[in-house]
């Protein structure tokens, strides 16, 4: 099977999921989609950004055509997932599932914490899904604005991004969570400095692996993997916004695979 799985994101922190899925099926072909011209997605009302998911979606279906989408961005998931599985035939894997199971398998207080873009957390899809898979979870969810224009920047461990963070890690460090959901791919490129304000009882989740381990299991149940004899699989990096940009940063937080980045403009 020589089809690629296609995956997006609003800019880098999908990145997180592409090294997972690397990683994991590195006979897999990849292709990697950032919409960096339109970043960042967490501000933006929800109509917006499914329209952006959507448009996002149709494109790698009619130019890449993957045999599965995965929307390695929360807030998308969030408030596009299931209008994507409608319009699309091949399987589409979000990220929000495998976060908060793998979150709810590492907790022991059952006091658990996620935290999002504020579209992420506004949409209360993190909520939905807690009360529909474990009700007797007590979930303190936080928005933490401003943390992926950071990443975006390359500012990853700087004394601001330290400061913003003490401040909107508060409310899931006041409900003395015992493990928080990094609800938002970018915020793994922040893990250092939520570790530091969060303390050492605190156990980081992100939901990179899982999704990994889920589009694995898909792609085998649907009979789509490619044998792992395979040789490694190729890999293609798209980006709406400034390609140099894309390639210097992206490589820096994705690794060599990142080698070319081909530009794709929106009308
Ligand atoms: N990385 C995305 C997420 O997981 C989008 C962040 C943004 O663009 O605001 O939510």
């Amino acid at each position: 099977m020589d089809r690629p799985i296609a995956m997006f994101d609003s800019g880098f922190g999908g990145l997180t999921v592409a090294r997972a899925v690397i990683d994991l099926m590195p006979e897999e072909d990849v292709v990697y989609f950032g919409d960096t011209a339109r970043y960042p997605y967490g501000p933006r009302p929800h109509t917006e950004v499914a329209a952006y998911a959507e448009q996002i979606t149709r494109w790698m279906v009619d130019h890449h055509d993957p045999k599965m989408i995965v929307v390695a961005c929360n807030t998308a998931t969030a408030v596009a997932l299931d209008r994507l599985r409608e319009i699309v035939s091949v399987p589409v894997v979000g990220v929000l599932e495998p976060g908060l199971r793998a979150l709810l398998s590492v907790s022991v207080s059952d006091r658990v914490g996620v935290i999002g873009t504020v579209g992420t957390v506004a949409s209360g899809a993190y909520q939905t899904l807690v009360t529909d898979l474990a009700p007797a979870i007590d979930l303190t969810v936080a928005a933490c604005p401003g943390f992926v224009e950071f990443v975006e920047r390359g500012e990853t461990e700087t004394d601001q991004v330290h400061v913003l963070a003490e401040r909107l890690l508060a409310p899931v460090s006041e409900a003395k969570v015992d493990a928080l959901l990094l609800g938002c791919t970018h915020y793994p490129f922040l893990a250092r400095t939520i570790a530091d304000v969060m303390g050492r009882d605190v156990v980081l989740v992100s939901s990179a692996d899982e999704t990994a381990f889920a589009v694995q299991s898909q792609l085998s149940i649907a009979g789509l993997r490619r044998p792992e004899s395979e040789a490694r699989g190729a890999t293609q990096w798209i980006s709406s916004g400034d390609i140099t940009v894309f390639a210097d940063l992206g490589r820096r937080l994705l690794g060599p695979e990142l080698d070319q980045v081909t530009s794709h403009r929106w009308e």
